[in-house]
């Protein structure tokens, strides 16, 4: 894949030496890479400085191989979607589309064309005519990607263009980024603090802590492989319990689990719900008792209190679930474990 946004080593630091420091990201061309983080994180930060909106202190920001690091915000072959939409209130869709090509002197014609093809592509097709005030909020962030669309950037920079949706249009409005996505085969980096959406909509996903980088991988090796206990604590659900690491292996009570990489003295072993296995025989296991077992539809999820570990979640099938009952006492053991050195 070629590479279309290369950042180099980036550093801002704000006064209150707050920032990020040392970001090295490449972006592909057609890929839709995640920045996820916490609030605080520097996501933002990230952000503005691809889209020229900040200095860096030091580092570099490549496009299409060109350094980028010297051009204002609007020489920049980026466009920014912010998470309040910015369409001007008095103007039509039409006029707001429009504004930016006129700036870039296109004909009347060919203007007309692009803002009928977009508006397709967003699926707000024939309101031209229409004011934001008579938009929906998803519709008005429909007509703010049309525009961004409408330059044509290099890399488009969406940070939080969701957020302020509610959660059934946020679902909607993901499929349909990520089919424009396919469609226009275009560069995006997206800004998320929301592990789902991220899980959901990357080609890969960065996950932030702090001012650095934890992690750069595919959401399925995220979520499979996390590098840290961060990671590991920030995506998905997940158990944890103390164990030690003892000849190679980590110990947990009277259980033996693999043990991978540079690890002593105190662990902390992470597993998912769906790796919680119950088990009928005794002497196999972790003893527990169930505490509420919860149908979601084709799944049930089981709290089981470990007492020594304190209470974890499993998920089970539907059906495997009918003679569990608050109260049963059961053996549990795990499918997959990943363990960490304890923070
Ligand atoms: N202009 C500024 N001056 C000083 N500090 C700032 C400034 N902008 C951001 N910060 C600080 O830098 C850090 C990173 O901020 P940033 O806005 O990049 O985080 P974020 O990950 O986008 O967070 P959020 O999810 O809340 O939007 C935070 O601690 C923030 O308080
Ligand atoms: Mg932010």
């Amino acid at each position: 894949m070629t590479t279309q946004l290369s950042v180099q080593q980036l550093t801002k630091r704000y006064k209150t030496g707050d920032g990020v420091t040392g970001i090295s990201l490449d972006v592909g061309k057609g890929e839709l890479i995640t920045l996820l983080g916490p609030s605080g994180c520097g996501k933002t930060t990230v952000l503005r400085s691809i889209g020229g909106f900040l200095e860096p202190d030091s580092g570099d920001i490549l496009i299409e191989g060109r350094s980028v690091l010297k051009l204002p915000p609007e020489k920049r072959p980026t466009s920014m979607v912010f998470q309040a939409y910015n369409l001007w209130p008095h103007m039509t869709v039409y006029d707001n589309l429009a504004f930016g090509l006129k700036i870039r002197k296109q004909g009347k014609a060919e203007i007309r064309k692009a803002i009928t093809e977009v508006l397709e592509l967003v699926r707000l097709p024939n309101s031209e005519n229409k004011y934001p005030s008579e938009l929906s909020g998803g519709q008005q962030q429909r007509v703010a990607l049309a525009r961004s669309l409408l330059l044509k950037p290099a890399v488009l920079l969406l940070d939080e263009p969701f957020s302020a949706l509610d959660a059934k249009l946020r679902h909607e409005m993901r499929e349909e980024l990520r089919e424009i996505q396919a469609d226009s085969g275009l560069t995006m980096v997206f800004v998320t603090h929301d592990q789902e959406e991220a899980l959901s909509l990357s080609d890969r996903i960065v996950v932030m802590n702090h001012g650095h980088i934890e992690q750069i991988a595919s959401p399925q090796v995220i979520y499979d492989s996390p590098q840290s206990l961060y990671v590991a604590q920030f995506i998905g659900k997940m158990n944890f319990l103390k164990g030690v690491v003892d000849g190679g292996r980590v110990r947990v009570d009277h259980m033996e689990f693999t043990a991978a990489g540079k690890l002593s003295g105190d662990v902390t072993l992470a597993v998912r719900p769906e790796d919680v296995t119950f088990v009928s025989d005794r002497e196999e296991g972790l003893s527990g008792v169930v505490k509420q077992v919860m149908i979601l539809g084709h799944y049930a999820e089981v709290t089981v209190d470990l007492k020594t570990h304190g209470v974890i979640r499993a998920f089970q099938p539907r059906q495997s679930v009918d003679e569990l009952y608050s109260g049963k006492v059961l053996n549990v053991n795990f499918s997959k474990t990943m363990a960490f050195q304890s923070m």
